[in-house]
Formats: C-alpha cells, structure tokens, sequence
C-alpha cells in the first residue's frame, strides 16, 4: 500500500479532530509464546492502519497544526547488535525519510517527550482497554502532569474515544484497500480450489491445512485465523481447529481458511464430499445451506440494512428444514421460537477488513446500520447435525456444511469477492472428479 495512502488516512482523522487534541496509538506488543519463544508478530490493526508501520514498540501521535510536524513516530532506535540478533529497524531517521513520519524520536525517550506534547493538548483521543500496559503508562505521563498544575503545568481536559471515529473510517474501504481485498479473496479461493483438487479419503485433515499454508505462503501471504478443517463429524464443530483426524470416504469436508494480504483478511468456508460425490442426504442439506446464501447474498446492497441477509437466511433455512422433516411445525412461529438455532446457531455475517472479525458498529443508534459502498461483509450461514441429534433421523447425522463468500457493497449492488472457487455442488463434483 503506497506511503499517499496512509497519509490520507492521517489526514481525513487529524481532520475530524481538529486543533488542540493529539491522538495516540500503540503498538501491538510482542506475545511470549514459550520461554524465549514469541509468537509471530501481528502489529495492532489500528495503528497499523494509520501508520502502515510494521514494528513493535513503536507510538504513534498525531497532533493537527503542530508546527513541527502533525505525524510523530516513537520507535526502537537503531543498533547494530539488536539488528543482528532480531532483524532491521528503521529507526528514527527512517521513520521520517522512509515511512512518512513528520518526526520521530526513538521510543526510549519517550517518558520525557510525550507529556510535554500532551501538555499543549485540550482533548486527548486514545483507544482504552486493548493494551493494558499502555493504558498505565498514558495515565502516568498524566497524572505526572496534574500533579504539577500547582507550578503552572496544563493538563488536557478531555479524553475521547479514538475507536469511535477511527473504526468508522476502517468500516468504508478505499480503492487500495478493496484492491488488497480482492487480492486475500483471490489467494484464499485458489487455496480452497487446490484443497479440493488434492483431498482423498484416508487422508489426514493437517494434510490438507498444509495446502493451504503452502499456498498462502508461496504467495506472501499468511493465514488470516486459524484454518478450520473438520471431516464427518468435526464439521459439526463450528471452531474446530485440531485438523488432526483422518478423512474418512463418504465424509464431508469443511474447510474455513482465509490469508491475509498486506494486512487485509479473507475468510472462505467451503464444504464438499471428501470422495468427490454428495450422498442424497448430504446434498439435500448443502442445497439448503447454498440457498439460503444465495438469498442472503442478494440482501447485500446500499440501503438494505446489514441483518437483512441474516434474516433472508433464516427463513430459507426454517424452510427448508421443514420440508425435509427436520423441524416441525409451522414457519413463521418456527423463525419466532428460533428454533433454527438447534442447527443453525451463528450469525449469518460480520464486516471484514483489517481483521477478521473487523470493526464498526452494527447498529447506529436503535437501528441495524445500513450498508454503503465500500463495505465488506461475509455471509455464511451453516447447518450442523452431529450424531445423536435426537429427534432427527439418523441419515442426517454428522452432516456439517457452511458456505462463505466475502462480498463487497458496491454501487450497484454487491461483488462476491471469492466467487473463484465454485460453490454449485455439480460444479464441486466435476473439479474433484477431474483432478
Ligand atoms: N473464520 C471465522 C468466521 O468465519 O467468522
Ligand atoms: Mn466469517
Ligand atoms: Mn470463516
């Protein structure tokens, strides 16, 4: 992503605060994963989305009209011997000449730069509670300086939610960032192409997560969550994430895996017969589940709000599990009582972005938001029928299925992101049975 992007980024939020207020934004912190071991380092979206800087112990301030400079960046110094140890820094001198900073101190000095910047502040906007650690260290920097009111020192007066306003603006991608999008959805849909292709009875399901590692790796990306690969009755599992059982002939496959490019998540489930060919039973639920998407999918347009696909969903479901016996009783008190939950228990959707899970309200005030171009969402309802449902006739039983696509709000309607790899069970049939 060009260094213009996140200028802009900068701009438009300094812009929505106005003079007089800084913003501050950590760092993500580096995770322990065992002993001197650390888990591969994910910067904080946030701070990522306004810096596109990918260190660690790095803050960021943005404070509009400062004379010397509105974009200030905190980080590791340079040193030689740290960078040969744990790789390069760009330091405070690349911050500015390589990454856009305005200027930039070495995060060491920190304690005695920062509370002075703060000092020439009325509002502070700082996102509380995801890092902990920092959140002690601004009230130090603080209270540090009310505690010197006495001797003519000025503290802001007012602390704002960053995530409010910041989040708004990660909710409505910009043309690089939907181009990013379509660039994840393309990697993760030709993973699942290759899953397809590659999975055999007997096999082990890491067997067919390592496709996808394989594919997401030799194209720069990285997964964007843990893949989920659950055969025959762990697709009833809706966060199974062993992938260590073997896959069995006559099972279903479901796999939810998605990569992330330059930070940008995709998340796709796809769900097929392990041995190439649908039983009745399995076709008749992954047909229901197709349906309901496909409905649900066409609520995803500007104006229509964003549980709109939600509810399309639930009444296809209803019925069709109705008509194959399923659930008894009549629709509309069905979809009252919610009695799709037993099989149908998650959502049919959330925004997605810098994470997977991505930021926004979904609601704005009493309301369901409406949806605009330039959003994204997934939509991905599921039924899940383990073994033993009671009530539900044994030829259902250990049928999990879940279809996903990430789809884009566009001007016309929406754009189905990871429509490359085929979801129509004929079409499954044919890839697996020519490959
Ligand atoms: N892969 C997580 C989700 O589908 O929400
Ligand atoms: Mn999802
Ligand atoms: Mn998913």
């Amino acid at each position: 992503m060009s260094p213009r992007e996140f200028a802009k980024r900068r701009k438009q939020l300094m812009k929505m605060m106005g003079e007089g207020a800084i913003a501050i934004l950590p760092s993500a912190p580096v995770r322990i994963r065992n002993r001197d071991v650390d888990y591969a380092y994910r910067q904080d979206s946030d701070f990522l989305y306004v810096t596109g800087f990918e260190e660690p112990e790095s803050v960021a301030a943005l404070i509009p009209g400062r004379g010397h400079g509105e974009y200030i960046l905190f980080c590791r110094d340079k040193d030689p011997i740290r960078e040969t140890w744990d790789g390069r820094r760009a330091g405070p001198e690349g911050a500015v000449n390589d990454h856009g900073a305005d200027d930039a101190f070495p995060v060491g000095d920190i304690d005695d730069i920062l509370p002075g910047m703060l000092e020439q502040c009325e509002r502070v906007y700082y996102t509380m509670g995801v890092h902990p650690e920092f959140d002690k260290r601004l009230m130090g920097w603080v209270n540090a300086l009310r505690a010197q009111v006495g001797k003519g020192k000025h503290t802001p007066h007012e602390f704002i939610v960053l995530d409010h306003v910041l989040h708004d603006m990660r909710l409505y991608k910009s043309r690089a960032e939907m181009t990013a999008m379509k660039r994840s959805a393309r990697i993760a849909a030709d993973a699942h192409v290759r899953a397809m292709k590659v999975c055999r009875p007997g096999m082990r399901e890491y067997e067919i997560e390592a496709e996808f590692l394989h594919e997401f790796r030799r194209r720069g990306t990285e997964p964007s969550y843990h893949p989920i690969v659950g055969a025959g009755e762990n697709s009833c599992i809706l966060h199974y994430t062993e992938n260590d059982n073997v896959i069995n002939d006559g099972d279903l496959l479901l796999i939810d895996a998605g990569c992330e490019y330059e930070g940008y998540a995709s998340d796709i489930t796809r769900t097929f017969p392990v041995n190439g060919r649908f039983t009745a039973p399995q076709r008749a639920i992954y047909e229901l589940v197709l349906a309901a998407q496909e409905a649900a999918i066409d609520q995803i347009a500007p104006g229509k709000h964003c549980k709109e696909s939600h509810e399309a969903a639930v009444r296809v479901i209803t019925r069709g599990l109705v008509k194959l016996g399923i659930l008894k009783g009549k629709v509309p008190a069905l979809i009252k009582s919610e009695a799709y939950k037993r099989f149908f228990m998650h959502g049919t959707g959330h925004w997605l972005g810098l994470d997977v899970h991505d930021v926004g309200d979904y609601k704005v005030g009493d309301e369901w938001r409406l949806l605009e171009p330039g959003m994204v969402m997934t939509v991905e309802p599921g039924l899940y029928i383990p073994s033993g449902s009671k009530g539900v006739a044994k030829k259902w039983w250990g049928i999990g299925v879940r279809i996903e696509d990430d789809v884009l709000v566009t001007k016309q309607g929406n754009e189905v992101l990871t429509r490359h790899v085929p979801k129509e069970p004929g079409e499954i049939e044919q890839l697996m049975e020519a490959a």
